[in-house]
């Protein structure tokens, strides 16, 4: 089945340091403002629908020093004119109102292009540091779903009233509401995580499923679960997958990138971040959390996107994309080694051919 709209595209805003690989292979991406600003430009003037900025409050493996995610994310969309701008937001870090607020502003800021990932978070060290109640996964995973309804309450009513175990709201008007335009009711809410209840819960509440990076059978099954949960609560959900993007002009430069990104990795902070995020994923009822089954290689990437397989030339590049497109995969999440310069080769090179490739597969669906 191929879904008749194009793919979409997003990337991930370097807004941590260290880039998007455990490796110290040089990378010529920086986490400042001024690289940020012109990326956030220069990708949407390459096919680029929206940017997603990470939410981390203190180092973790490999990466040192962090913009936060909510201001970095309005500084780009006062940056650009059409970029969505996507801030990962921790249920547990923050007050739904005054989340739900911030967001409003923003999305009033940029003329309706602010949207949220809400996450439920695996970095017990940082909350707990920071003196915040580190709840077990379940428990994560209710609080953010009500997290979620709280906010799409706030945003869409008058008397906004909400009763959950974790947060209430009595007759509330909040004003201005943000935009509601065609096709976008409220700024956009993504939600990410690979465990069966990532799943339910996405098809129930969010508009956006994030999935680690997969092979295209993988993405199916998760897929699968998304849109059973989102059927029976009479909704729809879109799916974006994680994917490190490595294009090159010649398909052995490619895979030897690859390859010199794992072998210059720094196994310490690999191994470190794979213990952490391994125990995470183990906490989860069905022990299907996200990094279960990730190796040493996969996690030198932080959210499996060597797994993806776009990795070769142009083309090989963009006949993989299309192979998530049928398997009902909306856009891709991407992070490359040289920031700026391989998101220009991507509007350049890859996504002219991922267009005629899904041009000629209309085609085929009409005839
Ligand atoms: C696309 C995507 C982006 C994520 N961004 C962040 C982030 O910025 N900060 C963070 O702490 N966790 C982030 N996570 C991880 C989640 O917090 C969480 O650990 C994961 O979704 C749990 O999945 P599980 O339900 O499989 O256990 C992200 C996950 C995905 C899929």
């Amino acid at each position: 089945m191929t879904t008749s709209a194009p793919l979409q595209f997003a990337y991930w805003v370097p807004n941590v340091s260290g880039g998007l690989v455990i490796s110290d292979i040089e990378q010529r991406t920086s986490w400042d403002y001024d690289y940020n600003k012109r990326l956030a430009q220069t990708a949407e003037d390459n096919g680029f629908d929206y940017a997603l900025t990470r939410v981390r409050y203190t180092a973790s493996y490999g990466a040192a020093y962090q913009h936060e995610a909510t201001s970095f994310s309005l500084a780009l969309l006062l940056a650009t004119e059409r970029l969505k701008v996507i801030s990962a937001v921790h249920p547990y870090m923050w007050h739904p109102g005054v989340l739900a607020k911030f967001i409003a502003t923003a999305d009033h800021l940029s003329n309706g292009r602010a949207a949220i990932n809400v996450v439920s978070g695996w970095f017990k060290d940082e909350a707990v540091n920071m003196g915040v109640n580190w709840l077990e996964h379940g428990e994560r995973y209710r609080m953010a779903e009500e997290f979620i309804s709280y906010i799409r309450e706030i945003w869409t009513k008058d008397g906004a009233a909400f009763s959950g175990d974790f947060f209430q709201l009595h007759d509330f008007d909040m004003n201005p509401k943000p935009l509601a335009l065609d096709g976008r009711p409220t700024p956009e809410i993504f939600r990410g995580g690979n465990s069966g209840v990532a799943q339910s819960m996405a098809g129930r509440v969010s508009d956006w499923y994030f999935a680690n990076g997969n092979t295209p059978d993988g993405i199916a099954e998760q897929i699968a679960g998304v849109n059973a949960s989102a059927k029976q609560a009479g909704r729809t959900v879109k799916v974006g997958v994680n994917g490190f993007m490595v294009a090159r002009d010649n398909e052995a430069e490619a895979h030897a990138t690859l390859e010199e990104i794992i072998a210059k990795a720094n196994p310490e902070a690999v191994e470190g971040f794979g213990g952490a995020v391994k125990q995470a994923g183990q906490s989860t009822a069905d022990k299907k959390g996200m990094w279960q089954d990730s190796d040493f290689r996969d996690l030198v990437q932080y959210n499996d996107g060597f797994r993806t397989g776009l990795v070769g030339t142009p083309e090989q590049v963009a006949h993989r994309m299309l192979e998530f497109k049928r398997r009902g995969v909306d856009l891709f999440l991407l992070g490359f080694l040289h920031f700026r310069e391989e998101v220009e080769y991507f509007g350049a090179k890859v996504l002219p051919i991922v267009r005629e490739l899904e041009a000629a597969e209309a085609e085929k669906d009409v005839a």
